[in-house]
């Protein structure tokens, strides 16, 4: 952390460590060791996860762990270039999805208002755009929950979107939005650390 950063640090509620644990020290993984990740891990992560927001409270998110040899096989072919040899070794993938019927349990999700299932059941074109967008804010929870777990997350979108919809979701109500490999760094884990924008050239105050 630079003397800047550190400054801006202390105003922050979590601890220094949680900060560094959750984004700065926290890498995008290429290699991992042959240490598993276990499904209660998996299930500490989403029971975390599932709080954070989304709108109408509609949480599309759907994810397949992809464990059998036979399954890895099927995600992998359909993934690009470089993205393929760390899919193949990783302890965990998970291939994170938007649910395009996510209206059917608002039932559950939204009970309050009985019309909300109405509202989208007509307009498929309208659940896509949504589902999409609040199944990506899931998916970034998502990350920040595995590095909660002690973890790494090596997330893509170097695929074959289509592909892993028609493999893995043969409903049709499913759109792939990420792949990610979960588990402990290995060896050159990572890149060199790329430069983020700063405050000033992001935030505009009107
Ligand atoms: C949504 C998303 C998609 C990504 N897709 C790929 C990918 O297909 N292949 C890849 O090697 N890295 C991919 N990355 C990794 C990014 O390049 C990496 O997270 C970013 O450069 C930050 O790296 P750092 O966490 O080590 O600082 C992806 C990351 C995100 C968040």
């Amino acid at each position: 952390m630079t003397a800047f950063e550190a400054e801006f640090a202390d105003r922050l509620e979590l601890t220094p460590e949680a900060q560094d644990l959750l984004f700065r020290e926290a890498r995008t993984a290429n290699t991992f060791t042959e240490e598993p990740v276990t499904d209660e891990q998996v299930r500490a992560i989403y029971d975390l996860v599932k709080w954070g927001p989304t709108s109408m409270n509609n949480q599309p998110l759907r994810i397949v762990l992809v464990r059998s040899p036979e399954a890895r096989g099927r995600l992998v072919e359909h993934m690009s270039g470089n993205n393929r040899a760390k899919t193949s070794i990783a302890p965990l993938v998970a291939v994170l999805a938007a649910d395009t019927d996510f209206h059917d349990e608002f039932p559950k999700t939204f009970p309050h208002a009985p019309g909300a299932r109405d509202l989208f059941a007509g307009d498929a074109g309208r659940r896509e755009d949504v589902a999409r967008l609040n199944a990506a804010l899931q998916v970034a929870y998502f990350i920040v929950g595995v590095r909660a777990a002690g973890l790494a997350a090596g997330p893509m979108t170097g695929m074959d979107a289509s592909a892993i919809d028609r493999e893995f979701f043969p409903d049709g109500a499913h759109r792939t939005i990420a792949v990610v490999n979960i588990g402990h760094p290995g060896e050159q884990a990572w890149m060199a650390r790329l430069p983020r924008l700063d405050y000033d050239e992001v935030v505009t105050t009107v």
